[in-house]
């Protein structure tokens, strides 16, 4: 259906919505049939829409099977393998938890000994436990730009790789706070301390780097392609940066047809026997989507994040952020990922990221301290990057502050804070702002206007500045 980029997985699924089948197995809510007559029905429409149609539990040969795929599934496995540059690929609909374990498995012999990187996600740390693996862990250092970011020690990494050639390395590709690992330089150290290490990169993060020239340029599959005896397994999650549903991951290899092998043997031990195929068919759309447009979505996220730095930097009404760091390496083997922003709020990352939420529906979901990482993932573009930075600017804007002679009574308890005529320490003022409870501010008795209270600090749902008559 589209030469230049076919997806088999999504055509065949759209070919069986269109038939009517009347099914016998399960999934009584495929194509809305268990919830037609059901007042409940708008509420599932609204939230699946179209899922209801996707969402069927054929296998093989009606469709394919994950476990032996031989129809369309492997031929969209084969596709994402030729795009990302792997020998080959598999598709996981249990997130890339699952596929960490299954690599794991795959290529760590139990009880062997494991080089692995500290900040690896958790997937991985609990899958070398359960390999029973004796695991040297590189230590974590700071992020050498003088942000707040911590990353794995590289160059400490490679010491202890030349030092004793381990069997298994594990290694992250990103911190989680903007800094991209370069692997093809790491694999090629690698290399060289043991020509046919196993590693296993997780790359949840950068799965779109693959499509872009600049940043594909760090992957693993890249610098895989360069050490054929190394055996390279990498986990792609793809719904963080491509257009896939959530738990959609991409398990690759770089590796011998024996590892392949064994990795389905894996697969079949640790996956659920329910495979979600809008989940499957949406990793063959998104290798689909990336290819067709994603370099120059990437390249769009670029630009949007270097204006808002430079706005950041330039824009006299944003003049109370900061962007840490910015310009300086963060470390050896590593550089910033051009699409992400760390911004120093000048006040705890988590009420502004509350802040931004509740008052701008603008949603960050990472802090350090004061900083607060800003992704431009493929989704973001022109308007949501300017609603950003109108965000920031209402933020920057001086906050009201009681005038003198009032009450300032936080809810609950209700008890003044401060009486009419008494001080009011700014310290005391900030902190009840980010305390959670409501802030009201009274005038005191000598006024002639009698005036409503006014809310100058944040309840969840409430805006700031609002009058607010209490009963
Ligand atoms: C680095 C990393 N690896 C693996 C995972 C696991 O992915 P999932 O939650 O999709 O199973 C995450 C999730 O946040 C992650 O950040």
């Amino acid at each position: 259906m589209h030469a230049n980029h076919p997806t088999p997985l999504a055509d065949a699924l759209c070919a069986l919505g269109r038939r009517d089948v009347a099914s016998f197995h399960a999934l009584p809510l495929s194509g809305g049939r268990s919830v037609h007559g059901s007042a409940l029905r708008g509420r599932f429409e609204e939230l699946y829409g179209a899922h209801l149609a996707a969402d069927v539990s054929y296998s093989a040969p009606v469709l394919d099977s994950l476990f032996a795929p031989r129809g369309p599934l492997r031929a969209a496995q084969r596709l994402a393998a030729e795009a990302f540059g792997a020998d080959a690929t598999l598709f996981v609909s249990a997130g890339s938890c699952v596929s960490n374990a299954v690599a794991v498995r795959t290529l760590v012999e139990p009880g062997s000994r494991v080089l692995a990187d500290r900040t690896c996600h958790q997937s991985i740390h609990f899958a070398l436990d359960a390999a029973g693996a004796t695991v040297d862990y590189a230590p974590v250092r700071p992020c050498g730009c003088g942000c707040p970011a911590v990353l794995a020690d590289l160059a400490a990494l490679l010491d202890m790789a030349r030092a004793e050639p381990y069997p298994a390395v594990v290694l992250s590709a990103a911190s989680y706070d903007g800094v991209l690992y370069d692997l093809p330089a790491l694999l090629r150290e690698l290399a060289a301390t043991n020509p046919s290490a196993r590693v296993i990169v997780d790359e949840a993060w950068g799965a779109i780097n693959a499509f872009h020239p600049e940043l594909a340029a760090m992957t693993a599959l890249r610098g895989a392609r360069d050490h054929r005896g190394l055996t390279v397994a990498v986990t792609h999650s793809a719904h963080k940066s491509m257009s896939a549903l959530r738990q959609g991951s991409y398990l690759h290899f770089a590796a011998a047809p024996e590892t392949l092998s064994r990795a389905r043997a894996e697969l079949f031990r640790l996956h659920t026997t329910s495979p979600s195929f809008p989940i499957l068919a949406s990793l063959d759309l998104a290798r689909a989507h990336a290819q067709r447009d994603g370099a120059g979505l990437v390249a769009r996220s670029i630009r949007l994040a270097a204006a808002f730095r430079e706005a950041i930097s330039t824009d006299p009404s944003l003049a109370v952020y900061r962007l840490p760091g910015t310009g300086a390496s963060p470390a050896p083997y590593a550089r910033h990922d051009p699409a992400k922003v760390l911004v120093d709020a000048g006040m705890p990352g988590e009420e502004f990221r509350r802040l931004l939420f509740e008052e701008h529906d603008v949603y960050a979901a990472r802090h350090i301290g004061t900083a607060v990482l800003f992704s431009f993932h493929i989704g973001v573009d022109e308007v949501m990057a300017a609603r950003l930075l109108a965000a920031l600017r209402a933020l920057a804007l001086p906050r009201p502050v009681p005038e003198p002679g009032s009450f300032v009574i936080p809810y609950p308890p209700g008890i003044p804070a401060v009486l009419p005529g008494e001080d009011l320490d700014p310290a005391v003022l900030a902190a009840l702002r980010t305390s959670g409870c409501e802030l009201f501010v009274l005038p005191g008795h000598g006024r002639r206007q009698p005036r409503a209270p006014k809310l100058i600090g944040l309840a969840p749902g409430l805006t700031r500045g609002d009058s607010h008559d209490r009963a």
